[in-house]
């Protein structure tokens, strides 16, 4: 069953801010977009679920956005339509409402995800898009050594990508996103080569996985990351990071069609 949070927010109880995982630091990345874009293919109409402030929302396509947090709601720029305040497990729209649906970087918050992406098959004619993290993969980032915590955290909350292919049905295929080493969207692998980044406690916050971790955690994290920064005991094990055009991580979109 889904449960509003104060704000309005479809969260889990239990899971913290269902905001936390989209401030400042995080900002749509074009390259990532582009991907996301070719997945929708030649959609006109477009369902973006989960859809916070609108990152990754084309002006090109005409976007339906549900978004159930106020607070993210209100983040809205003018030039984006105002998202309809829905969760993703009851969507008020008449089957086969839409050619594309989109959900990006939101199914781990989700109450229910196989209900969640039912109804998003139901009201899609076309392509359902999902831009998420792959939990079997979250903790081969060099981020496992120093907080093992809080990838431990990411894999527990993302489903697995089965999950979502099995709750779409149709015809799907993963795809690994590459991830640029100057990704302007600031979740934990875009710092790939980058480490510094992640000493800011700003930039770790935007992480939504940080906030469930525990003081302890942080503070052992930035001790032992600074010294191995430090002491080039970082560089020497994953300084080649620093020069990569891209890294291929845990992201990836899931693409189903009926
Ligand atoms: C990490 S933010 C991502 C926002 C946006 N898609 C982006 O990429 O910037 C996750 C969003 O999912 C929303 N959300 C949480 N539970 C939801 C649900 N059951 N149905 C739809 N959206 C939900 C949250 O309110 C939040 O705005």
């Amino acid at each position: 069953m889904t449960t509003r949070t104060r704000d309005g927010s479809a969260a889990r109880v239990g899971q913290g801010d269902a905001d936390s995982g989209c401030p400042s630091h995080r900002g749509p990345d074009e390259r990532i977009a582009r991907l996301v874009a070719e997945a929708l293919g030649d959609a006109r109409t477009v369902l973006n679920v989960g859809a916070g402030a609108g990152s990754y929302e084309s002006a090109a396509r005409a976007v339906t956005a549900v978004e159930p947090s106020e607070s993210m709601r209100a983040r809205r720029p003018t030039r984006l339509a105002p998202a309809i305040d829905a969760v993703a497990e009851d969507l008020p729209f008449a089957d086969g409402a839409f050619d594309a649906a989109m959900t990006l970087f939101s199914v781990h918050q989700w109450s229910d995800v196989r209900a969640g992406l039912r109804e998003m098959r139901r009201v899609t004619r076309g392509p359902v898009v999902v831009l998420t993290f792959d939990p079997a993969l979250v903790r081969d980032f060099w981020l496992y050594r120093y907080a093992p915590e809080v990838l431990d955290i990411e894999a527990r909350r993302h489903p697995p990508v089965e999950e979502l292919a099995a709750a779409l049905g149709g015809t799907w295929t993963v795809q690994t996103v590459p991830i640029p080493l100057d990704c302007t969207d600031g979740f934990n692998e875009a710092y790939y080569g980058r480490p510094e980044m992640l000493l800011d406690p700003a930039a770790r916050q935007a992480c939504s996985a940080w906030s469930f971790a525990d003081d302890r955690v942080r503070e052992r994290f930035d001790r032992t990351l600074r010294h191995d920064l430090a002491a080039g005991i970082w560089d020497g094990e994953f300084g080649h990071l620093r020069v990569r055009p891209v890294y291929e991580g845990s992201l990836v979109i899931v693409r189903a069609t009926p």
